[in-house]
Formats: structure tokens, sequence, C-alpha cells
């Protein structure tokens, strides 16, 4: 399936998984395939999340104001307008960051409490009504992201999500809110929320996973929580740092040092068949993981290679977007949405 069409099916992406198993490279990768095939992207960073920025050689974190990490920078507009309110371009990349105060001091702004608004937000207010109305800083954060998505500021909006306990909080908290309050804006504004990531059509999860024990039992308890607690639905899976293809035969090392004219010493020899014993063995062991994954949570899966790179920079964040545009071309059918 065309990349771009599939990352259409829905407005907002959520990157999910356990810490460190590669949801900001993904989602580096996934803007970037998603920019490649014309779309306009937004990617968010939640409070106290960095990184994003190295993949595209942009260090130092992402603020809330929307910065480019693909295509021109952001300038205003001849008339004075705020270039920012349009979104990115086609086959551009923005990211912002989203954190509670910012959002509240927009909410409040936004509903003609502007003047108020900063004295609430710097004498510590928020943190008040965050110990009283628990989940009140999760709603804010995806209720601005529920304002994105309905403005329709960029074709694809990519959420780099906390990792996966942190993240089931997160995305519990409106539903949890709903139950609690009775009325006012509170309310309608966690309503929205709830059906934001209740629909298809507008907010999917994509879960990511390493092919590892660990990581794959993770992800298969977090999928079905998230699909039962929130009502999300589920993308396919990313395996990132998937490695495949057979390992090198002694016999091919013997042949390949004879062509280069080159004695094997015996030590060399055996370094050389320890080291293939340890990679067919990571080999399998990838295998057996994916399997698993497979009979576990039978959803489709979009395989990307581990790098062998100290770091993801913008050259390994393109081979690893290319990767995952090669990967969804494979996917047979479009996500079902039942
Ligand atoms: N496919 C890959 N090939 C090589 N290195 C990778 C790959 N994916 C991720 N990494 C590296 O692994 C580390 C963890 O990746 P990343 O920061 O994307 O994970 P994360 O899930 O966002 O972590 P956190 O939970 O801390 O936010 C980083 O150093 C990243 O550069
Ligand atoms: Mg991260």
């Amino acid at each position: 399936m065309d990349v771009g069409a599939w990352c259409s099916q829905s407005r907002v992406w959520v990157v999910a998984g356990k810490g460190g198993v590669g949801k900001t490279t993904v989602t580096a990768a996934l803007a970037t395939a998603a920019a490649g095939a014309g779309l306009s992207v937004l990617v968010i960073e939640l409070e106290g999340k960095h990184g994003l920025g190295a993949a595209f050689d942009r260090p130092g974190p992402v603020d809330y104001a929307p910065v480019p990490l693909i295509g021109p920078p952001i300038e205003p507009g001849p008339d004075g307008a705020d270039p920012r309110a349009s979104g990115p371009p086609a086959g551009g990349v923005w990211a912002r960051r989203l954190t509670p105060d910012d959002a509240l001091l927009e909410y409040l702004a936004d509903h003609g409490l502007h003047r108020v608004s900063k004295r609430l937000v710097s004498s510590g207010v928020i943190d008040v009504v965050a110990t009283a109305v628990p989940g009140i800083r999760d709603v804010l954060v995806l209720g601005k992201v529920k304002q994105i998505e309905r403005a329709g500021v960029a074709d694809v909006v990519i959420l780099d999500a906390p990792a996966t306990g942190h993240a089931m909080t997160f995305l519990t908290s409106a539903s949890g809110l709903l139950d609690a309050a009775r009325g006012g804006p509170v309310r309608s504004q966690a309503a929205d929320v709830v059906e934001l990531l209740q629909d298809p059509a507008r907010c999917r999860v994509l879960p990511v996973t390493l092919p590892e024990e660990m990581p794959v039992s993770e992800t298969v308890e977090a999928a079905y929580q998230l699909e039962d607690r929130v009502g999300i639905h589920l993308g396919p899976v990313v395996v990132n740092g998937y490695e495949a293809g057979e390992p090198v035969l002694a016999t091919d090392v013997d042949e390949a040092a004879r062509a280069l004219g080159m004695e094997l010493e015996p030590g060399a020899r055996h370094a050389i068949a320890e080291a293939q014993q340890f990679r067919l063995r990571r080999l399998r062991l990838v295998e057996e993981q994916v399997d698993r994954l497979a009979r576990d949570l039978p959803l489709p899966q979009l395989r990307i290679p581990r790098l062998f790179t100290p770091s993801i920079g913008p050259a390994e964040r393109q081979v690893l977007a290319d990767a995952l545009t090669r990967a969804v071309a494979d996917l047979a059918d479009p996500v079902s949405t039942s």
C-alpha cells in the first residue's frame, strides 16, 4: 500500500511502546516517509521528552511554537499573518512540544481569559487543579491535540507518546475524567478527547517493539489494554531493530580469505566461527520473537532494520523511512477498521 494513503487513514498516529524501543526514532522515520509522500506532517513531543531533533540535525529541545524539521523556515507572511496558523507545507515536517501549562494558557486565552491566564499559570494554579482533578494535565494536552486535529493543521499528526505505563495513564485519563466530572468545560473537553481516541478515522496507535522477549510480551499486553481501556484502534506493529538473513558460513570466510590472498590464522578462524554462532543464535531469537508476536497479537507487522551506527542522524532516518515505506507497500490490505 502507498505510504501516503496508508498514513492518511487516520489524522493522528500515537507512536507507543516500552521505554527505549525506538518510539522517537520511528516517529522521525514515519514523519519522513509521510512527508516524502507529499503529506504535511506535524510531530508532537510531550513534556520532558527530547531527542527528536538529533535525527533532523536540530539539536536542543523542540518548543511549544512549531519549528520546521523538514522544509523551509517559518517566515511571517507579508500581511503580517501568523504563518504558524496555516501549518506545515506539503512535504514538510514541523514539530512542537505540548505541555499542560501551555495548553491551559492557550485554552484560557481562546475562551476570553487571556488577561488572567498568565497569572493563573505562573501562580501555580495548574498544580493545585491537577492535584484536585487527577488526569486534568493529560486532558489539557490531549484536548490541544484534538484541537489541532479538528483544525486540520496538517495531513498527519504524529504523537511521540510516553513509555507504556505512562502512556496508559495519559490515554485513559479522559475516560476517567468523564466518569468523575458531571458537567462543565472539563467534562466536555474530556468527552471530545474520548471521541477522538475512539474514532479510527481520526486517531490510531502505532505500537513499536523490539524483536526481543520482554518488549514483545509488554507490547502484546499493552495493546490489549489500550483496546479495552481506551477503545483506541491499533495500527500495525512496528518491529524496530529487525535483523534477517543468513550469517556467512566458515567455508565462505575461507574462500573470501583465499580470494584476497590471505591466510587465516587458527585463532582468527575460531573467533570468526564463534561470532557466526552468536549471530546465528541472535537471528533465530529474532525470528522466534516476531513469530510469537504474530501469534499473540494478530496485527500486520512493519519490520525495520537495526542500523549498526552509534546514533540516528538524517541519513539513518532516511534509511529507516525508506524501510518503513517498503514495509507499508508490502501490507496486503488497508488497516482494518473493524
Ligand atoms: N533501528 C535502529 N537502529 C539503530 N539504532 C536505533 C534504532 N532505533 C532506535 N535506535 C537507537 O536506540 C535508542 C533508543 O531509541 P529511541 O530514543 O527512539 O527510543 P524511545 O522509545 O523513544 O526511548 P524513550 O522511551 O526513552 O523515549 C536511541 O539511541 C536510538 O538512536
Ligand atoms: Mg523517545
